[in-house]
């Protein structure tokens, strides 16, 4: 009888820094998948909505400030604690240091809420990605999701999404539109990145 195939369990931990929309969605995604599991989230702010998220659906939360975040001996014990395989920055804001990236190689993604190489790089985070995208009257906009290097906003590319814009969206339809991109595909992107 063939021996059945066991397939690698893939840990995921979330790094978050803002409301956490996009780790709610890929925890919740995932909650029932036998092979991967979100196991830790992480915050630079103690504050961060995405720590209440992850709180209520039962997955462990730490807060490290950039301080240790920047230090091997601030963040590999509780990675390594937590199993993790992969890191999913979902709105992380501080800039991942060399020493964590070569520690996780092409196991670190970002989704970033524009079509890079158009708008990525310091400052273009949040609103003001999609004022300049509407400054610009560019016609589409929609979502990067790619590896993390040492230059911001320049990895590999994994995939992207598109959408339309029309001259009468603003900067926070164009974000809704955005936002419709990041719940409908960065899960199943992850899943099928990860799913080999
Ligand atoms: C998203 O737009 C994401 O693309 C960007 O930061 C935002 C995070 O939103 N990197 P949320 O905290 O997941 O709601």
């Amino acid at each position: 009888m063939p021996r059945k195939q066991i397939c690698k369990v893939m840990n995921i931990a979330i790094f978050a820094s803002g409301s956490g929309s996009n780790c709610e969605n890929i925890i919740r995604y995932f909650r029932t998948s036998e092979r991967i599991h979100v196991v830790l989230v992480v915050s630079n702010r103690p504050d961060a909505y995405a720590l209440e998220r992850a709180r209520r659906l039962g997955v462990p939360t730490a807060v490290v400030p950039k301080g240790e975040l920047n230090t091997p001996e601030g963040i590999m014990p509780l990675l390594k604690k937590h199993d993790t395989d992969c890191i999913v920055l979902a709105g992380f804001l501080p800039m991942i240091p060399d020493f964590l990236i070569d520690a996780y190689p092409q196991k670190i993604v970002n989704i970033h809420p524009a079509l890079l190489p158009r708008y990525g790089g310091k400052g273009m985070w949040g609103h003001h990605v999609h004022e300049a995208v509407k400054a610009a009257g560019d016609t589409e906009t929609g979502i990067s999701i790619h590896y993390v290097t040492p230059v911001c906003d320049s990895g590999e590319m994994i995939a992207q999404f598109s959408t339309p814009i029309s001259p009468d969206d603003t900067p926070e339809t164009i974000a809704m539109k955005v936002h419709e991109l990041e719940m409908a595909h960065f899960p199943q992107v992850l899943e099928q990145l990860w799913s080999d």
